[in-house]
């Protein structure tokens, strides 16, 4: 089936009891069994549920992967990547990564013995110089939050399996409308189904995609044994959600470039970042290996700090909000509110400035979000 297929239908067929298009919402805790050790393939929800099943098999089937795990957050499906590990293994890291990724890494991995090195991963051979002899995992985010930095995935897989290491990909900014990780040796797929996968700010969740059997079910046994399982009401939500999601990427892709592309010209900006413009660092890789691009745009204005808090406090219809990927237009100021717990210096040294501002671009009309963006640069 081609993409697009898939994301409407997925892998589930109608409710064989009642014909039902949308298949039920199986909100129940257990499973009443046949008899002494024959249940019907479900024995109690944090292992398994029917509609989790149904959102993993159309997860599975529009990342082109055999196997899906859905959590209750994306930081959850991080969090059991980690517990891949053991005390004394090594992590090449991406140095621009998520707030809460960061968090996780620094604060809590670091207490239980496990070490990460962070390379700038635009300049692949960074990641090479960096393994170490206890070096077990490589962690990617591309693009990344919030610099938008992209990695070149098949370079960076090609030394994964040189080297015998486990590869994660963070694709939630991409998400597989654009950019399939699997295919570029990717061993697992990460994504926050909070963003665009669910799509419409109405949830929290996060989902594992992998091709390795052995993984699926060491990180099935991490998930049924610590219980970060999502509700069924929130996978038969995100399931809706993967119903429009090719539709809302190709509307978020050109709203964000028309913006990207204005913001560009505007005396006020000195910088703007996007992997669609020609102008981003990576933008060819990114051509290669993505299909388009979302609507995730960062920049800074001429005045630094104070113009971009002027700026995120006087637009209306952009809403200042800590989240990204939904179909209305968010600003968020990731300095103070993704990436608070960052240190300044870090933030600093890989060009993350305190001013930078960052907009996930919606489906709303362009030229009223170019408008209100105009209607606030007045006031800085
Ligand atoms: C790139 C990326 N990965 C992971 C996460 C974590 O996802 P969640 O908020 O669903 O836990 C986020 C959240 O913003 C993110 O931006």
């Amino acid at each position: 089936m081609k993409f697009d297929t898939n994301a409407v239908r997925g892998r589930s067929s109608p409710d064989p009891t009642t014909g039902a298009i949308i298949p039920p919402i199986y909100q129940t805790a257990t499973y009443v069994l046949e008899e002494v050790g024959k249940d019907k393939g479900f024995d109690y929800t944090r292992s398994s549920n029917p509609t989790r099943q149904d959102l993993e098999e159309h997860l599975a089937a529009i990342e082109g992967g055999q196997y899906c795990i859905a959590f209750s957050s994306g930081m959850a499906g991080a969090d059991s990547c980690m517990k891949l590990l053991s005390k004394g293994d090594h992590v090449v890291c991406c140095d621009d990564v998520y707030g809460g990724t960061a968090r996780l890494f620094n604060n809590l991995m670091t207490n239980y013995g496990v070490e990460f090195t962070y390379v700038d991963s635009q300049d692949s051979a960074n990641v090479e110089g960096a393994i170490q002899s206890n070096t077990k995992m490589i962690w990617i985010e591309t693009p990344t939050n919030p610099l938008l930095k992209v990695t070149d995935l098949e370079a960076v897989g090609k030394t994964a399996k040189s080297h015998g290491l486990l590869y994660v990909v963070d694709t939630t900014f991409a998400t597989p409308v654009f950019l399939r990780p699997l295919e570029y040796g990717a061993d697992i797929v990460l994504h926050s189904l909070t963003k665009y996968l669910s799509g419409h700010n109405q949830l929290i969740g996060g989902a594992l995609i992998t091709n390795d059997s052995g993984l699926f079910e060491k990180l099935k046994y991490i998930q049924k044994s610590v219980g970060a399982v999502p509700s069924p009401f929130d996978c038969w939500l995100t399931i809706l959600g993967l119903k429009t999601l090719h539709l809302r990427m190709s509307r978020h892709w050109e709203n964000a470039e028309k913006i990207a592309r204005y913001l560009e010209g505007h005396p006020k900006v000195s910088r703007v970042i996007y992997p669609g413009l020609e102008s981003h660092p990576m933008h060819e890789v990114a051509r290669r290996q993505m299909s388009g691009f979302s609507g995730m745009i960062s920049f800074e204005l001429n005045g630094g700090l104070e113009a971009g808090k002027r700026l995120m406090n006087s637009v209306e219809l952009c809403m200042l909000a800590e989240s990204l990927g939904a179909v209305e237009t968010m600003i968020t100021h990731p300095a103070t509110m993704t990436h608070a717990e960052v240190p300044r210096e870090e933030r600093l040294a890989r060009g993350f400035e305190d001013g930078l501002v960052r907009l996930s671009v919606g489906i709303e009309d362009s030229e009223d979000l170019i408008a209100d963006l105009e209607r606030a640069f007045k006031d800085v």
